[in-house]
Parts: C-alpha cells; structure tokens; sequence
C-alpha cells in the first residue's frame, strides 16, 4: 500500500532523515519507535507531504506521491494526526467533526453516527467545546475527525503522549477496534501498547531506520523492544 524508498529530508541544510525505507501493506499497524529528535515525526511530515523529499521516492498504491501536497493526499485516503492534540478548542465536538465532514465530503449525520457509535461517550459530549475534553479526549476526537470518509492510510504520531495511564487505555482499545479496517503508521513510546498492536515494528535512531521486526514473538515482548531503545 505504501513505501517509502531510501529518502533523505533536510531541514535548510540540516539533513535529518537519511535513506529511510518503510513498507507498511493493507490493513497493517505499523508502529515507529524511537527516541526524542530520532526524525519520527519528520518522517510522518513528509509522507503527508508537509515536507519534501531531497531525494528518495514515496509510493502509495502505485502511484508516486513525493512532491504532493498535504490536501490532495488527504482526499487520496492519507489522514496526519499531529504529535500536538490540537483540536478547535472553541468549538463543539459537533463542529469540530463538521469541519472534517465538510472537508472529505461526507454527510454530517453519517459522520457523527460513526464517531459516537466508535467512541459511544462522545453521544453526551457533542455539545460540549472541544477546549473542554481531556487531553485523551481530544486525541479521540482527533482520531476520529480524521476517520471521516474512510481513509485509507492513518498516520498518527505519539497519540498517548501526556496522557494518563486511564486515557491511554481508552486510546488503546479505539486502536484496536480500528485495526483491520483501516491501515497506520503510528509513533508510539509506549512499548506495551506497540507490543499488543503491531504487525510491525521500525526502530529509528538518529534519522536513519536501524531495524525492523515483523516477528509475531518479538513484538509481543515489550521488555525485549525496550531493549533496542
Ligand atoms: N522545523 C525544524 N527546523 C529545524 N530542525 C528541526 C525542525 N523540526 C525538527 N528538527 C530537528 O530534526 C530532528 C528530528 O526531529 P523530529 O521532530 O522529527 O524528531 P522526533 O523523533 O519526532 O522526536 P520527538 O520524540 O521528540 O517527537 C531533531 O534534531 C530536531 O531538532
Ligand atoms: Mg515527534
């Protein structure tokens, strides 16, 4: 479904990323792990087109999609979900999945009978100003904004940073209940929610990818990821 083939990224003249390859297939969680500055969220920039390739290529259901911009890959199916938790604060849980509606071209009413059937607690809280949620909450509501339309291709970068262990739970199960039915590549820190849902793991360490595990017995032991970090 996706493959990113040996690209270099730069910041000006501050190359960050160097010949980085990942292939994530149809229906796979993905996950990238790393330390802070290791180039994660730079590379889920460029995929979404945010940044620019110097060199490299980016295929996406066959077609080359280096060089795209962010919205025209947004309507092909790749939704980004930023490291930041940002939603429109000073609007309603409501206006907020409008705005995604509008955006993918789908009916309203659609779109909130699939967020509050996925996250049924949303039901009471569509009323309520986003600025109000839980840091949790917003990240949900992230979530699901960006499920609006079936994409094809999620990339979510640290969706339990700053959360409570609590809240990390409520992500996690939204997780699962998405797998399958739509493809990730998700930057994840915690090692035990990358452990129960990953198809397959990339290890990032100063802008270069330095492994890969696709063993079944190896991501499950979040001990041994821990190991690589
Ligand atoms: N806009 C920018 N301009 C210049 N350098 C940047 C910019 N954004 C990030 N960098 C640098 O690029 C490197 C990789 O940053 P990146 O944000 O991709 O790392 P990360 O793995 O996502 O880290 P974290 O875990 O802290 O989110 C870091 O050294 C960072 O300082
Ligand atoms: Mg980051």
């Amino acid at each position: 479904m996706l493959s990113v083939n040996a690209i270099d990224v730069s910041y000006g003249y501050a190359q960050i990323l160097h010949s980085v390859c990942l292939e994530a297939k149809k229906g796979q969680f993905v996950f990238v792990v790393g330390r802070n500055g290791a180039g994660k969220t730079t590379l889920m920039k460029t995929i979404c087109g945010l940044l620019k390739c110097n060199s490299g290529s980016i295929v996406f259901e066959g077609q080359e999609i280096q060089g795209m911009k962010t919205e025209t890959l947004a309507l092909k199916g790749i939704r980004f979900i930023a490291q930041d938790k940002k939603v429109f604060n000073w609007l309603t849980v409501r206006e907020n999945l409008e705005l995604a509606s509008y955006a993918s071209r789908v009916n309203l009413a659609e779109a909130i009978r699939m967020a509050t059937g996925t996250y049924p607690r949303f039901k009471d809280l569509l009323d309520t100003k986003a600025g109000r949620l839980s840091g949790g909450q917003k990240e949900i509501l992230l979530i699901l904004r960006a499920l609006i339309g079936s994409p094809k291709l999620l990339l979510i970068d640290e969706p339990t940073e700053g959360l409570a262990s609590i809240v990390i739970d409520d992500v996690y199960k939204l997780l699962k209940r998405m797998k399958g039915d739509v493809s990730a590549i998700i930057v994840e820190q915690n090692l035990n929610l990358v452990s129960q849902l990953a198809d397959c793991v990339y290890l990032m360490k100063e802008g270069k990818i330095v492994k890969q595990i696709t063993d079944q017995e190896e991501i499950s032991n979040a001990k041994g990821l821990e190991e690589y970090l």
